[in-house]
């Protein structure tokens, strides 16, 4: 498998004809199973998530792409709590990506509708609808959100502050943020690719000056401006990304 994701994401493009300027590919998971990162997260963690005292864990999962790993990520939340034993916790896990034909299939194929589900969000455009989801479970806040291949896209379609932005948001709605985010070759990857295709550039490619160690950048912001804190870093995916577990601070 090749060490960035957006090389073979380049090849499935490639033999794909339609863009996907957002990553929003359509076969995604024929080359990027959700096994490949959900093996890196341990039932402890998970466990951990369902020891809050509202009895109910409420998860995020942002650019869900078609819901396969929305999916697999709750049945794997599901086996690590029922490993501690019975429970009456309520699980909801919502996923959100800006393709509304990506939704439109990933609500076809859900097969836990009560307690998955999915709508059509532009996160840098629109955040409402993530409150109107925490009132409407009575929670604050969701206690973990995901956010999976997806930092790369919008940085490049909305600049630094599009990213950073992006971290901030995510930062204000949840409590465990579990990133992971494209390395710098990945980029290089995207805009060559866009080029092989004869189109133009990502508008911010070129005028980025978050650049380098993206992880480390998105890192500071979430510790000296968003008042989370890094709890741990899970391995690397076959794909050479690390997942990084932040936490909010108390009192923040
Ligand atoms: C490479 S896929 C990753 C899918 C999934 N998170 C995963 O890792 O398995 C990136 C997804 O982010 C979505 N996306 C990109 N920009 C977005 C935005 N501004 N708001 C919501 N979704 C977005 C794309 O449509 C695409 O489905």
């Amino acid at each position: 498998m090749a060490a960035c994701s957006e090389n073979a994401e380049v090849d499935a493009e490639i033999n794909d004809p339609g863009a996907a300027p957002f990553g929003n590919f359509i076969n995604y998971y024929t080359f990027n199973p959700p096994e490949n990162r959900l093996s890196l997260i341990p039932a402890s963690l998970l466990q951990d998530l369902g020891k809050n005292e509202d009895n109910k864990t409420l998860v995020l999962d942002v650019g869900c792409n078609s819901g396969d790993l929305t999916v697999a990520f709750y049945e794997h939340l599901q086996k690590a709590m029922t490993e501690e034993g019975p429970s009456q916790r309520q699980v909801h896990v919502l996923g959100f990506d800006l393709d509304e034909i990506l939704i439109k299939r990933a609500n076809q194929a859900n097969p836990f509708p009560d307690n998955v589900s999915f709508i059509a969000l532009d996160i840098t455009t629109d955040t409402e609808a993530l409150k109107d989801s925490l009132k409407q479970h009575g929670c604050p806040r969701f206690h973990l959100c995901l956010c999976f291949a997806v930092t790369m896209w919008i940085h490049l379609n909305h600049g630094d502050s599009g990213l950073l932005g992006l971290l901030s948001d995510l930062s204000s709605c949840c409590e465990y943020l579990l990133l992971e985010a494209q390395p710098w070759k990945c980029y290089r990857s995207a805009a060559r690719r866009l080029r092989k295709l004869g189109r133009s550039d990502f508008d911010h490619f070129k005028t980025l000056e978050i650049r380098g160690d993206v992880a480390g950048h998105a890192q500071d912001h979430l510790e000296k401006r968003c008042g989370m804190e890094l709890v741990q870093s899970f391995g690397s995916t076959t794909w050479d990304r690390k997942l990084l577990l932040f936490k909010k601070k108390e009192n923040k």
